[in-house]
């Protein structure tokens, strides 16, 4: 059911934790399930030089958060926002379709990391900041309040 490349994101998950002077936090709920995901970056110079999650999550969560995390260490913050939950579920060969709304979790904790990074620095955040009015946030997930 699960590929190989789920199974030991899932066994092993890269990048667990938190990051004390973390620059960028981002926290969502996933509606459907309940589940909690947190996300922490180190931004510098507009390349996330560090990050890491936590989550309260299925083991989907877990598996497409670590891959998630991997695919954007490095990279601009333009580029982790363009990462999307299918480019993920991609390349971890597939996930059930029943599991696919997990993936979103990971994708949208980084754009929420992504969003207070750019409101600590008086930046205009991008549409898709949160206010569970957008198309699927009204049956798969919704923004928690920071202070979760
Ligand atoms: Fe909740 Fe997977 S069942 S994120």
């Amino acid at each position: 059911m699960y590929s190989e490349k789920v199974m030991d994101h899932f066994s092993n998950p890269r990048n667990v934790g938190e990051i004390s002077d973390a620059n960028a936090v981002g926290t969502v709920g996933n509606a459907k399930c309940g589940d909690i995901m947190k996300m922490y970056m180190k931004i510098e110079n507009d390349i996330i030089v560090d990050v890491k999650f936590k989550t309260f999550g299925c083991g989907a969560a877990i598996a497409t958060s670590s891959m998630a995390t991997e695919l954007v260490k490095g990279k601009t913050v333009d580029e982790a926002l363009a990462l999307s939950n299918k480019t993920v579920v991609d390349a971890l060969d597939g996930l059930p379709a029943v599991k696919l709304h997990c993936s979103v979790l990971a994708e949208e904790a980084i754009k929420a990391a992504i969003d207070d990074y750019k409101q600590r620095r008086g930046e205009k955040t991008e549409s898709h900041e949160c206010h569970g009015d957008c198309p699927h946030c009204a049956h798969a997930h919704h923004h928690l309040p920071q202070n979760e």
